[in-house]
């Protein structure tokens, strides 16, 4: 059975007591980043909306403490982990910015995956439907991919947004349990150590129980907090021979 520890806290707080080396895998989903705009059409009103959204991103969700910068917290990141190997969700906006730290700086090898969504906002003013969000993947080591289907090699996932479980763990920004679990089951093995820093409603903790990680989440917000702890004490799936 898999040890699942998760803890109310700013994860750059809590990262300070993680040792150098001892994390296997890192998959997160942190605030999308509203104050970089280069992108057409939307951009404007992108741009325009940043100090009204200076505390909160357009989800909803307070963008707490000091906001996310990629490079400081990919610090922590890196440091904590035995080789790269993270999964980070993001929006178009960010790819760059991420690319130029993992990439260009770390030398990391990297894949894009896509979440393509049939029901998005129907808004295409001078420019294309928001449709996608990316995850990318940036690793350095050898062996830590090893997909066992066609199916969870394929890099990319057509699903429309998952109102369901929005509603029933009220987090806005909730991801899917099957894209989260594929990931964790492509890049780790049985027994390591797994961490989201930024848990929301709990989905890589969840992913992690059913599958026997160890696992680690940190959760800044105290309502987001207690979803989750909720959503994992509930969690049976991981009794063997418990189906309904
Ligand atoms: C995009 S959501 C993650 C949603 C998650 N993937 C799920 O399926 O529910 C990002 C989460 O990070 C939390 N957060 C923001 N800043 C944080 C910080 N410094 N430390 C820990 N959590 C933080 C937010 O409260 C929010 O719940």
């Amino acid at each position: 059975m898999s040890d699942i520890k998760i803890f109310n806290q700013d994860c750059l707080e809590y990262m300070k007591t993680i040792k150098d080396k001892s994390v296997d895998l890192i998959v997160t989903d942190p605030p999308y980043d509203l104050h970089v705009g280069i992108a057409g059409g939307s951009c404007a009103s992108h741009m325009g909306r940043t100090d009204r959204f200076k505390n909160e991103n357009v989800a909803g969700i307070k963008d707490f403490g000091s906001g996310y910068d990629i490079k400081t917290f990919g610090k922590e990141f890196v440091r904590i982990m035995k080789d790269i190997n993270i999964y980070l969700w993001c929006n178009k906006m960010q790819i760059p910015e991420y690319f130029n730290y993992y990439v260009n700086e770390l030398g990391c090898k990297f894949e894009v995956l896509c979440w393509h969504k049939g029901n998005c906002m129907p808004t295409y003013h001078n420019k294309y439907l928001t449709d996608t969000e990316y995850c990318l993947y940036f690793r350095n080591g050898s062996n830590q991919l090893h997909p066992n289907s066609y199916e969870d090699a394929q890099t990319f996932w057509f699903a429309p947004i998952n109102q369901v479980d929005k509603n029933k763990y009220k987090h806005p920004t909730i991801k899917p349990l099957n894209m989260i679990e594929k990931l964790v089951r492509n890049s780790s093995n049985e027994g390591d150590l797994v961490f989201d820093p930024f848990l929301g409603s709990g989905t890589t903790g969840v992913a992690c129980k059913h599958l026997n990680r160890n696992f680690i989440g940190t959760e800044i917000s105290e309502e987001y907090f207690k979803i989750a702890q909720d959503r994992l004490n509930e969690d049976k799936q991981h009794i063997e021979g418990f189906f309904e």
